[in-house]
């Protein structure tokens, strides 16, 4: 989406009557942790060698008959209970993933179905590690419009399933998880000061799907495959478009860095987010990190991130956070939302 289009829309902000907000937060990890220590018992890695390319100690891995949708599920049912909102109010839910439990139908339908309800709409998003940021700017859109009044939107993973675990310079840098978040329509005010989404920018570059994929599908070779990179190529991308996006985000609402409470990148890579906050001039101490308990869970790493800062205290009602991720395709993108 270019910023062009994306500010002349801003600029209709407020002749909308709906602004989507934040009503409800959840979480949930495989009970599994396996540390650096672990894997290196059967690949030839170190923990020295991850916790220093990467800040990765340990991931969370599912259990055999483990599914996303579950742990999608597991997530959106402590996000309900902590929005106060009961399933049968959910007109939407929107699932990020690109390890669904089967190529159809979508894992949001069975998340529906486990969670009993039967009415809205119910889909998947497929836009890799931005597939959260991506999900949430599909359901803000429906609720703005009028579409939908209350939308859980998930991130889930079991990367765990796709990954060569013969291959160290991949194997060792994801985790399982599931991340939630409840958003309810209510009434938009203009400015940045009222609660609920800001802004959001989403971005894809498909010349660059080559650097970061999974080598099977339905379509191809009918088989799953396994996940695919040039580690160095996505770095030398990542901070680069991380930066720019959260630029755009800043500049779309009159915003400076400073003005950001927390900021919450997708946990790739803690090189990755200190070289991005570096390059805006934000302070550690308003990052939030996961990676080095969680690894990378891609969809799932910045809801994981967001509830669990939520749950701690440390994001409160009323902070301004900013969200941003990039992932295979390549796809990238931010969000700005008053919490
Ligand atoms: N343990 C020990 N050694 C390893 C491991 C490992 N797990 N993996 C690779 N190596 C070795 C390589 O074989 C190589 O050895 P050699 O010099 O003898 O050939 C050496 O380490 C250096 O390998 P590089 O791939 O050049 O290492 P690099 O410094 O680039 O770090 C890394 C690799 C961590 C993957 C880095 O490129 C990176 O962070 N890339 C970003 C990738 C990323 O975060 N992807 C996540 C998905 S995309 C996203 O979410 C944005």
């Amino acid at each position: 989406m270019a910023r062009r289009s994306r500010c002349k829309r801003k600029g209709s902000h407020n002749l909308k009557m709906y602004r989507s907000r934040v009503a409800g937060w959840g979480s949930y990890l495989p009970e599994r942790v396996v540390t650096n220590r672990d894997l290196a018992e059967f690949v030839d890695t170190s923990d020295n060698w991850i916790v220093d390319r990467t800040g990765i100690q340990q991931r969370h891995i599912a259990a055999t008959g483990e599914y996303t949708s579950d742990l999608a599920t597991r997530a959106a049912e402590r996000a309900l209970e902590s929005a106060g909102v009961d399933a049968s109010d959910v007109d939407l839910i929107v699932v990020a993933t690109a390890t669904p439990d089967q190529t159809f139908p979508a894992t949001a339908v069975k998340v529906q179905a486990d969670l009993g309800v039967s009415r809205g709409a119910a889909f998947d998003v497929q836009a890799v590690c931005t597939g959260f940021v991506y999900a949430l700017a599909v359901a803000d859109n429906f609720i703005r419009l009028g579409q939908a009044e209350c939308a859980l939107v998930i991130g889930a993973e079991t990367f765990s399933r796709i990954l060569d675990w013969s291959d160290r310079s991949t194997c060792v840098l994801f985790g399982d998880g599931a991340g939630a978040l409840v958003m309810r329509a209510s009434e938009a005010k203009p400015g940045t000061n009222s609660p609920g989404v800001l802004s959001t920018h989403l971005h894809a570059d498909g010349t660059k799907r080559g650097f970061l994929y999974v080598d099977g599908g339905p379509s191809t070779t009918q088989t799953t495959g396994h996940l695919r990179m040039s580690g160095r190529e996505v770095f030398r991308h990542a901070v680069g478009l991380l930066a720019a996006a959260v630029d755009e985000a800043l500049e779309a609402n009159g915003l400076e860095p400073d003005d950001i409470d927390w900021l919450v990148p997708h946990q790739a890579n803690k090189r990755i987010i200190d070289a991005t906050a570096k390059k805006l001039g934000m302070p550690e101490d308003k990052i939030v990190y996961t990676i080095d308990r969680h690894a990378n869970t891609s969809a799932a790493s910045i809801p994981l991130a967001l509830a669990q800062a939520a749950e701690d205290g440390r994001i409160q009602r009323g902070h301004l956070i900013l969200i941003e991720g990039m992932g295979g395709g390549f796809t990238w993108g931010s969000a700005v939302i008053r919490w």
